[in-house]
């Protein structure tokens, strides 16, 4: 009898014991098919160390927490200073924006990969130089895939129990105006003066030590093509062409999948003052355009399924190209910084 009663029990400890599943190690947090800092990292210099001649890592400066924030350059004899026209596309001004991170990162594989073999490719980075600056919101970022998904500030600590500050709200044209807020606490938080953060003004230093001739900073979601001003319903001195570029972005991404992006004036979405776009163009007649990507609509809103960012990738690519060769062959514009 005590026999089998120390079989049933021995027994039923292995059985126990077979069904506790060995203690899993703790999974880092993980943003999928969407690239982390870490990730966007890893193979922008991978990109770099596959095509030296071709492209070039750069590290701009530091964000709040102290993450690396990096551009970088695609050319022809990349080290060197050709003097030629220059592009920039900027994604992640805001965290839980990660297709606005991946599209621009992956318009520079493309390009890396394809100068080879594609004719077109070849002739816009053999005559121009293409700039990327994938995240330029590193913290919020990673703040968006560990702790909370809809985090859209910066983490800057303004001291009174409230984190971040909105990037796209701390430029200095305008600052401080309508649709930017002073209360810390708020998503459109501008900060305690222009420029206040270190993300912002990595942005306008690197800007403002080169001679770029247009811009895309890229944000999600509504598919749109905004361009200035932002801070007013007045037109911009250049309404005409700044919209005429925008419907003919909008109408290539329109014949790669069918989605409808609409070209507009930035301040019909909403006014808001101190956005990156307005700086560029209101302090130097730059040409630049906020490009809201998939999806259309507030559901899924930002959490846009990992199937969706090669094809907004995919019909993003020729609005890109379209504004590179038209830089190419567009006067500089005459700055007036
Ligand atoms: N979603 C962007 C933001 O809120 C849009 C900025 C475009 N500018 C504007 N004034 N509407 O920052
Ligand atoms: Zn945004």
């Amino acid at each position: 009898m005590k026999r089998i009663f120390y079989f049933i029990l021995t027994t039923l400890g292995a059985l126990v014991f077979m069904y506790c599943p060995p203690p899993q190690p703790p999974s880092a947090p993980d943003a999928g098919l969407y690239h982390t800092y870490a990730e966007i990292n890893d193979e922008l210099q991978q990109l770099e160390s596959t095509f030296p001649q071709l492209a070039k890592v750069v590290e701009l400066g530091k964000s709040v927490e102290n993450r690396s924030i990096r551009a970088i350059k695609i050319s022809d004899n990349v080290a060197g200073n050709e003097n030629e026209p220059q592009v920039v596309f900027v994604g992640g001004h805001h965290a839980r924006e990660w297709i606005s991170v991946d599209v621009p990162f992956l318009l520079a594989k493309y390009l890396l990969e394809n100068y080879a073999g594609n004719a077109r490719i070849k002739n816009l980075v053999d005559l121009g130089e293409i700039w990327i600056l994938p995240m330029l919101n590193p913290d919020g970022h990673q703040y968006s895939v560990d702790k909370n998904r809809l985090w859209r500030k910066n983490r800057r600590n303004n001291g009174d129990g409230s984190y971040g500050v909105d990037l796209n709200r701390n430029y200095s044209y305008h600052w401080g105006g309508p649709g930017s807020s002073g209360d810390t606490f708020s998503e459109t938080y501008r900060g305690t003066q222009a420029f206040s953060e270190p993300e912002t003004q990595i942005l306008r230093d690197f800007i403002n030590n080169r001679s770029f001739r247009d811009m895309i900073s890229f944000h999600n979601y509504s598919q749109l093509v905004l361009f200035p001003w932002g801070y007013t319903n007045s037109p911009a001195p250049d309404a005409a062409l700044l919209g005429q570029l925008a419907g003919s972005m909008a109408d290539s991404i329109f014949s790669i999948h069918g989605k409808r992006y609409t070209a507009q004036q930035s301040s019909a979405l909403y006014i808001a003052s101190g956005d990156a776009t307005d700086w560029l163009y209101g302090t130097t007649s730059v040409p630049a355009f906020t490009l809201e990507l998939r999806p259309r609509t507030s559901s899924p809103g930002f959490l846009l399924p990992e199937s969706e960012i090669q094809p907004t990738f995919e019909e993003n690519l020729p609005a890109s190209l379209y504004l590179i060769e038209w830089s190419l062959a567009a006067a500089p514009v005459n700055r007036h910084p």
